[in-house]
């Protein structure tokens, strides 16, 4: 078959119709069958736009002009939500935002699945705002000013900003105020094209429980004169701070956090409460970053798991424990197997805590280690896998497939991923068994994270 031409060229300027949105919250325009990914535009909506990058089955352009508005757009309240990577629905009602999420979540499965799965209403905030408990604020210098805030979509240029709608206020307040000491004293800034200067990220986590806040000054060496001075400084103006702990990080490239701390004052760490486990949360270790929405999502889980008390969990892709921990009082015993083994020790340190006795964690590839444990005769009742973005890999489905637990429940961050081993599981002899339960962890941005529960009978 003859291959047809695309229907734009770059640099064109053309008037569209908005009629969807994509997994990454871009409208999106057609012209037959050839899709055009308009940043910022909204369904409904009629733009002028000019072609900016041009792929054989899609191209990307540049909205310049609303010519009708979507009832359902509003003001971001952000400045810089135009250039800033971080959020892509400010402009979008919140309630429509959750529609689309859902939208989005059941065409994935059903687009890249095959699979036409009933999908419930997203679980959302009734605040969507000033929900995240960490933040990563990296720094650089224009001539002599001090640039510090996010990056600039796709590039790291850094967008320099006081104050991120989406953080919880104390990170914004610490942040305001470290920043200001960095200038104050002099604090040499890093420079990641040379790989020359000191300081290189400002990570200020919180406990939404506790209002604990730690601040780790991440630095491209050891020596850091400034430090216990920059440390003291902060201890007089933020009353709940529990420490500031100096992360270093001297290789090149995208790694924010490295792996040696030193505590310049106070602890190593703060404390969130979920349910009724605390957990400590160290400079580097995974805690999910809304707090309150990640008890929906575990409260989600829990039910999904209807448990009776007797059972053993499998908690796969377990971080610091934090969903096993969560169950722990409510089953005869939970199994954690994680592979960044740090926060393996912050699950056994979580458990000690808080009294558990009923947990083991394991530190190794998932895929590697419960395919150990089926071999040796180990028979999980319930299984929760909660993968990166990347999913499961297909060793650790199969074995899942042979292990046939009374419940296995998937949490995803990546519809197209969770889309992709669902339709694998379910050509292994798995029924899916639940509706998709979407829970909305990142309001006025373009991710969703679901649970399902399925069954092999
Ligand atoms: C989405 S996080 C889930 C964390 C945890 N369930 C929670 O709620 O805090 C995914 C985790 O999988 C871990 N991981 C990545 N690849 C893995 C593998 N092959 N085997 C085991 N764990 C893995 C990551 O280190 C990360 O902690």
């Amino acid at each position: 078959m003859p291959k047809s031409s695309p229907p734009v060229r770059p640099g064109q300027i053309l008037e569209l119709d908005v009629v969807d949105l994509n997994h990454a919250g871009e409208g999106v325009g057609k012209i037959g069958s050839f899709a055009i990914f308009i940043p910022g535009g909204l369904p409904g909506e009629r733009i002028r736009a000019k072609i900016v990058t041009l792929q054989r089955n899609y191209a990307r352009a540049l909205l310049e002009a609303l010519l009708i508005s979507s009832e359902n757009r509003t003001e971001a309240p952000c400045r810089h939500f135009a250039s800033c990577g971080g959020c892509q629905f400010q402009h979008l009602h919140y309630r429509e935002q959750l529609h689309y999420k859902r939208e989005i979540v059941a065409g994935t499965l059903r687009r890249l699945g095959g699979l036409a799965i009933d999908v419930l209403p997203v679980l959302g905030m009734k605040d969507p705002w000033h929900y995240r408990n960490k933040a990563q604020f990296p720094l650089g210098m224009e001539g002599k000013k001090l640039r510090a805030g996010f990056y600039k979509k796709k590039t790291h240029q850094i967008v320099d900003l006081q104050n991120c709608p989406i953080q919880h206020p104390l990170i914004n307040r610490t942040f305001g105020i470290a920043r200001a000491l960095v200038e104050k004293m002099g604090i040499p800034i890093y420079n990641e094209k040379t790989h020359w200067g000191f300081l290189r990220h400002l990570v200020v986590r919180v406990s939404g429980s506790t209002g604990e806040v730690l601040v780790i000054p991440v630095t491209n060496g050891r020596d850091f004169p400034q430090g216990p001075a920059f440390a003291k400084a902060l201890s007089a103006r933020i009353p709940s701070l529990a420490g500031v702990v100096q992360n270093i990080n001297t290789r090149r490239g995208n790694y924010i956090i490295g792996t040696e701390n030193i505590i310049l004052w106070g602890k190593s760490y703060i404390t969130e409460r979920l349910g009724d486990i605390s957990y400590l949360i160290s400079p580097g270790s995974f805690f999910q970053v809304n707090s309150s929405q990640a008890e929906v999502l575990f409260r989600q889980v829990e039910k999904y798991a209807a448990l009776s008390g007797s059972e053993t969990v499998y908690d796969l892709y377990c971080g610091t424990g934090t969903i096993a921990l969560y169950l722990s009082r409510r089953v005869a015993k939970v199994i954690g197997i994680e592979s960044f083994a740090p926060a393996v020790e912050d699950a056994r340190k979580n458990a000690r805590l808080n009294g558990v006795s009923n947990a083991e964690f394991f530190a190794g590839p998932a895929e590697e280690f419960f395919p150990q444990f089926v071999g040796q005769g180990h028979r999980p009742d319930i299984v929760i896998v909660d993968p990166p973005r990347k999913g499961c890999s297909e060793k650790l489905l199969t074995t899942l497939a042979d292990a046939k637990p009374k419940r296995l429940i998937y949490v995803s961050c990546n519809p197209s991923t969770l889309a992709r081993d669902l339709r694998f599981l379910q050509d292994k002899g798995y029924t899916i068994h639940s509706p998709v339960q979407p829970v909305d962890m990142f309001p006025q941005t373009s991710h969703v994270e679901c649970v399902i529960e399925i069954q092999k009978v």
